[in-house]
């Protein structure tokens, strides 16, 4: 499969390395076509890595991952091109952090609306899935480096795509019974706003490599 990572941060660069592991392809996109970050990466990944714009890695890739800051994610998915993503599963990472007004951040967009949703809005051809932005990079990749089961939740108005979506998330080790579809897109509105829990969690705990459980009484 070749997949667009739109996104040179840790998340993009974790997700780009893990694919690339499982024997895809990946074009790494970013605004500059010489992003310093993307290009150490292709470096090291050797031939199945490549990098470029948003736009470079959109048109290259069979599914879309947005891993870009959520108050950028609009701007970095127009670049990429409507025509780019039209039919494409877009797997939506992001979090839309306002960190403005210091510890603890506030969210640029929520309650009524979610980065996931202003992506599906702007672009309807494309088939966006919600899912990742719960848990840290580390996480998304390696789930079993956490015991026990634990969840992940995804949303989207497309069947189909969620399906690919789990199956994707099975190649990272997510198992399928520990991944929660929460419905629709709107659903987005509660997985980003789960930020704001997370992110307390954090201090809390005094690193990243947490998750949650759903449980409930038989
Ligand atoms: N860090 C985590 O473990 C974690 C966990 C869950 C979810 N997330 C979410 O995943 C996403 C990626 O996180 P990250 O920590 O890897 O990196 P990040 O610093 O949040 O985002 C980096 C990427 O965003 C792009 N970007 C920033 N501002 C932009 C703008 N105004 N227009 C277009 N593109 C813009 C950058 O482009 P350039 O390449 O051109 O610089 C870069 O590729 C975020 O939405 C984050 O909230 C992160």
């Amino acid at each position: 499969m070749r997949y667009a990572v739109l996104g040179t941060g840790i998340v993009g660069r974790t997700l780009a390395s893990k694919l690339l592991e499982l024997g895809h392809e990946v074009t790494m996109g970013s605004r500059s076509a010489g992003n310093e970050a993307a290009t150490a990466w292709a470096s090291d990944g050797g031939e199945p890595a490549h990098h470029g714009t948003f736009r470079d890695a959109a048109a290259a890739g069979d599914v879309v991952i947005n891993a870009t800051a959520g108050e950028g994610a609009l701007a970095a998915l127009e670049s990429a091109g409507e025509e780019n993503l039209e039919g494409k599963v877009l797997i939506d990472t992001s979090n839309a952090i306002d960190h403005s007004s210091g510890f603890p951040p506030l969210l640029t967009v929520a309650n009524t609306d979610s980065v996931a949703e202003q992506i599906q809005r702007r672009f309807p051809r494309a088939r966006v899935v919600k899912a990742l932005n719960t848990v840290n990079a580390e996480v998304m990749v390696n789930p079993g480096m956490i015991d026990g089961g634990h969840n992940l939740f995804i949303a989207g108005d497309d069947a189909a795509a969620k399906a690919e979506v789990v199956a994707f998330l099975a190649g990272l080790g997510w198992a399928a019974d520990d991944v929660i579809d929460l419905g629709d897109i709107t659903n987005a509105r509660a997985l980003e706003m789960y930020l704001t829990l997370w992110i307390r969690l954090m201090r809390r705990l005094g690193n990243a490599r947490f998750n949650i459980r759903v449980v409930r009484a038989s």
